[in-house]
């Protein structure tokens, strides 16, 4: 399935979706994440045909999507909003999409009774959605799109009524089964936990565009700009000025004067202003781990706590108060004191030199 230059826009003016180009494998589970309005549930309309692109082409298996009627692109779909047939009775609502497709009686029964029991709904077949909770009503509407099997499922955001637990169970179940039935997924999401545990890949979409399309870890270990970096996972940023590039290193001059290595990523020549990034787990406080040459930079100890496993110390550095570090609870960590002063460093790969924007 390929996104070929798309563009939308519904008043005529403005754009909602920008540029898209983006190719989905076979049997591939592709997240959209992005912030409220960014344009994700808009790009599923169009692959779903409820909206058309203004400009560019959808292609599945080749073909533009305009060219095939929606009840012949057999995509199971759950949307926002996951409206059930209100009038039939739940497992009627998930028989229906059997029914459309000529499933004989008996495997009918089967196919709904299974996926009941994969939404952990088994004893509410006779329920009508009115009198379910909306996080039940949202698990049937997850049933029903994955009853037939279909070979391309669109999901926008099935998760978000219900609670961690049930959610944690369903991401476990939604992949598992995607995988082993080799269905395509197109998932929607604002969690980016959700993402990154559930995908094969994710886009991370702002503002109508694709920022980023990478594998999870790609994305949280190399986030290409600034926007990525600071909405997956926990980031320090600091502003500064790139002074020299040498070697695959730039020397950045924090706006308190301090000199630190970065690598350079999304910025190119001296006088660049830049937004660096570094993960929390990322920051050394002892310095014999770190090259004798490494750039120190000094920092004020605000906070420390200990939760168990790791601990968590706030810093200020250079001037941001809100500076956390993560250090493995080990015997030969150091439990910092509020109020001491130390020196903290990192090898220049893992603080990245990106856009000031
Ligand atoms: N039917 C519509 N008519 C006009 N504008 C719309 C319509 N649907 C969406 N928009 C606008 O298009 C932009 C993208 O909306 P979209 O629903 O695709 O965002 P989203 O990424 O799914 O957001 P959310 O996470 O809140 O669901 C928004 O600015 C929205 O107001
Ligand atoms: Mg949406």
């Amino acid at each position: 399935m390929v996104f070929d230059r798309v563009q939308k826009s519904y008043d005529g003016e403005t754009l909602v979706v920008k540029d898209l180009n983006l190719s989905i494998g076979r049997g591939e589970f592709l997240t959209m994440l992005g912030p409220s309005g960014s344009g994700k549930t808009t790009c599923l309309m169009m692959l779903a045909g409820f909206e058309t692109a203004t400009h560019g082409d959808i292609l599945l298996d080749g073909q533009p999507i305009n060219n095939i009627p929606p009840h012949k692109r057999g995509i199971g779909m759950v949307f926002q909003n996951y409206a059930l047939f209100p009038h039939m009775t739940v497992a009627e609502n998930l028989a229906f999409p059997l029914e459309v497709r000529k499933v004989g009686k008996s495997e009918r029964e089967e196919k709904v009774n299974r996926a009941l029991d994969m939404v952990q709904m088994g004893a509410f077949g006779g329920r009508r959605p009115a009198q379910l909770s909306g996080g039940q009503q949202q698990r049937i509407a997850l049933a029903r799109a994955l009853v037939f099997e279909p070979e391309l499922v669109l999901m926008d955001e099935p998760l978000g009524a219900l609670d961690k637990q049930l959610r944690e169970h369903m991401q476990f179940e939604i992949t598992r089964l995607a995988h082993n039935l080799g269905i395509t997924t197109v998932y929607v999401t604002h969690d980016q936990t959700e993402a990154l545990t559930m995908s094969d890949r994710v886009a991370v979409f702002n503002d109508g565009r694709i920022q980023q399309l990478a594998p999870p870890d790609e994305l949280y270990e190399q986030p290409q700009n600034s926007f990525v970096a600071q909405f997956i996972g926990e980031n320090n940023t600091l502003m500064g000025t790139v002074k020299e590039i040498t070697n695959g290193v730039a020397l950045v001059e924090l706006d308190d004067g301090e000199v630190i290595d970065a690598k350079p990523v999304n910025v190119s020549k001296p006088g660049d202003r830049t937004l660096v990034s570094i993960r929390p787990e990322r920051v050394e406080i002892n310095k014999d781990r770190l090259s004798p040459d490494a750039h120190l930079i000094h920092a004020e100890v605000l906070e420390f706590i200990y939760m168990g496993d790791i601990y968590r110390t706030r810093l200020r550095v250079a001037g941001n108060d809100e500076f956390v570090i993560k250090t493995r609870n080990a015997p030969d960590q150091r439990r910092l004191k509020p109020g001491e002063h130390i020196e903290i460093g990192w090898l220049p790969d893992d603080c990245r030199a990106l856009d000031a924007r």
